[in-house]
């Protein structure tokens, strides 16, 4: 067999990185020869380490997590849509003609997980997105191509929402909200892409907002309790965490290098088991 192409996750931290173990699974259940590494960057030294990983011939693609996302999509040569909308990348590939190839794969991976593993519809909805960050300008653009009836944004610092609300704004209905004026709208699906989970605390959302029959996603993951889930609950409506947008995106990731897309259900089931959530 010929020698195994490489891929390999960069960040900084890196250690908690999940990369390796879902990329190894896709490998073996695809058969393709390939091997993927997690590579820690000194926070100052992200070009010099793309650099030197792209000069090895075996090298063929990386994903990128923070804080390198937008250095990333700096160094790229060519950039997707999806990439040029979120102004960061996860995702970077060296082309057969050498230049380094970007994408964004969250957007992507948010929206198969909430339509194709939850079932959940986006068409013609009312979209409420909780947070103005990196996470969620990453996303912006794949929902609003989900062609939702309206997709709001609501953020602690207003002018950020509004600041993403304008990027977006030829690409679909998308507008800024301040959260009091929320409860205006019936919402029938809240995707939370705010870090107030991570931290324990849940962003300023009343309690009769919710359209029946509601959806609600907190991309966080790997914790038992997310407050927004709970929130969520609280309100009759049916939950996610974003375990499964973390599997999807990769599962794009993948697709973009080798042309492959896997099964994604029995890893994600694995994963939920193994960190218990
Ligand atoms: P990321 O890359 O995860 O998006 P980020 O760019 O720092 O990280 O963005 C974090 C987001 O979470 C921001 O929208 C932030 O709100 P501000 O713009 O007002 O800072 C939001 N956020 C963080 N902690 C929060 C909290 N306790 N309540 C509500 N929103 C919070």
């Amino acid at each position: 067999m010929s020698n195994p192409d490489r891929y390999a996750v960069i960040g900084n931290p890196i250690g908690h990185t999940r990369s390796p173990r879902i990329h190894t699974t896709f490998s073996q259940l695809t058969g393709e020869n390939l091997t993927y590494e997690a590579i820690l960057s000194p926070i100052d030294g992200f070009q010099h380490v793309v650099t030197e990983f792209f000069a090895d011939p075996s090298a063929k693609g990386l994903n990128v997590t923070l804080p390198f996302k937008e250095q990333a999509y700096a160094l790229s040569d060519v950039k997707s849509l999806r990439a040029t909308q979120a102004g960061a990348v996860n995702t970077l590939m060296k082309g057969k003609d050498g230049r380094i190839y970007a994408d964004n794969t969250d957007g992507v991976g948010l929206v198969r997980d909430m339509t194709q593993n939850l079932g959940w519809t986006l068409a013609d909805k009312r979209i409420l997105v909780v947070g103005a960050g990196g996470a969620v300008r990453g996303v912006l653009g794949v929902l609003l191509a989900a062609k939702p009836a309206q997709l709001l944004i609501a953020n602690r610092t207003h002018s950020k929402a509004q600041a993403l609300a304008d990027i977006f704004q030829d690409y679909g209905q998308i507008d800024a909200i301040r959260f009091e004026d929320i409860a205006k709208h019936s919402i029938d699906v809240v995707i939370n892409g705010s870090s107030a989970s991570l931290m324990g605390e849940l962003p300023p959302l009343g309690a009769d907002i919710l359209a029946e029959r509601a959806c609600a996603y907190d991309m966080a993951y790997g914790k038992p309790q997310l407050p927004f889930l709970d929130w969520a609950k609280a309100q009759q409506a049916t939950t996610s965490d974003g375990l499964g947008m973390l599997i999807e995106q990769a599962a794009e990731s993948f697709f973009i290098w080798r042309g492959m897309r896997v099964e994604t259900a029995s890893l994600l089931a694995e994963i939920r088991q193994e960190l218990s959530v």
